[in-house]
């Protein structure tokens, strides 16, 4: 893939959620010409935003005549079977299943890139190595790197990482001693505070709808992940990465933020959205609210999508 191409790169988009993926695709012209979730609401979110409808299919059964040539594939499967908070059953995860299915296609259809998201986890699991095994037999060079939205200068804490694998021909060179110095820290004075994230206008119903009742404040305080709403201006503040259980679980699932009243709140929907890089545009329709913080919680660094465009691809 090189940037002198005339004709628009075509892209497939598997476990598509809210569109992550597309929305970092818009600004290089790259033509999502399929995308695949098996998620209804995810679904009506991403159509929202595009001007496509994904297919809502099952991906452990999909089959190969239902996926479009293409030069570039994105996926961001489940990450449940690797995670340190699950059971990390891995391969044998009925979760894994679809992802497996397409490692098998992605040697039949060999598009020339292909990009994989998942959690650290990911690296340590036989799911990993089965990958690169296949990948690599089959003649892609394959790199690996963390990407987090401190690394973008965004103070939310949520590593993932990033599976970049080329078609290699001879001049094809690994990528990562490339990509290492984005891991340098941001420069203090391009940093963004939370302060640049918080909704301050909210209208008096969802503010209301955002606070943590007094009793699960008092319960769960201790293991609460808290920011004052009057430190929000400190560089030294951040959260931590919103999960899709954050509105119902209490613990670890992202950071809440203390009013001046004492009162905590949660981060609302449009929040997350802009910590993780959407345009101020996107729209999660008039969905549930619960249902949007399980899209939000699922979804995908925009930023890190674009570096890795912008950079990997070249
Ligand atoms: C980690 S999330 C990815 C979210 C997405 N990257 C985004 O930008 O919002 C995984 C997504 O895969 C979908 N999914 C999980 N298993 C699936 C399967 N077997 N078939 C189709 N979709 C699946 C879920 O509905 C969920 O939206």
């Amino acid at each position: 893939m090189t940037a002198k191409r005339s004709t628009p790169i075509r892209a497939l988009e598997f476990y598509s959620g809210i569109g992550a993926f597309s929305q970092a695709a818009k600004p290089y012209g790259i033509e999502v010409v399929a995308a695949f979730d098996q998620s209804q609401w995810a679904n009506q979110v991403y159509e929202l935003n595009n001007r496509h409808k994904p297919s809502s299919r099952n991906l452990d059964s999909i089959s190969i005549k239902d996926i479009p040539e293409a030069d570039l594939w994105w996926l961001s499967p489940p990450c449940t079977p690797y995670s340190r908070r699950g059971e990390q059953k891995d391969m044998s995860d009925p979760r894994a299943k679809s992802f497996l299915h397409l490692i098998e296609f992605m040697v039949m259809k060999k598009p020339s890139t292909i990009l994989i998201e998942n959690v650290e986890g990911f690296l340590h699991s036989k799911m990993y190595e089965h990958l690169c095994q296949t990948l690599q037999s089959n003649g892609y060079l394959v790199d690996a790197i963390k990407l987090c939205p401190t690394m973008f200068a965004v103070p939310m804490l949520r590593p993932r990482i990033f599976i970049v694998a080329r078609l290699a021909d001879e001049d094809t060179r690994p990528l990562v001693s490339a990509l290492r110095p984005i891991v340098a820290p941001p420069q203090a004075s391009s940093a963004k505070t939370l302060s640049n994230f918080i909704d301050y206008g909210l209208n008096e119903f969802t503010a209301a709808h955002l606070l943590l009742s007094e009793a699960d404040a008092e319960k769960y305080e201790p293991v609460l992940n808290v920011v004052n709403l009057k430190d929000a201006s400190d560089a030294a503040q951040y959260v931590i990465c919103f999960t899709s259980g954050y509105y119902r679980c209490r613990k670890a699932s992202g950071t809440l933020l203390r009013l001046e009243s004492g009162r905590l709140r949660f981060f609302s929907p449009d929040e997350i959205l802009s910590l993780l890089g959407f345009s101020a545009d996107f729209s999660l329709s008039n969905l549930d609210l619960p249902i949007c913080y399980r899209l939000v919680g699922n979804s995908v660094d925009v930023r890190a999508i674009d570096y890795l465009l912008a950079n990997a691809l070249q």
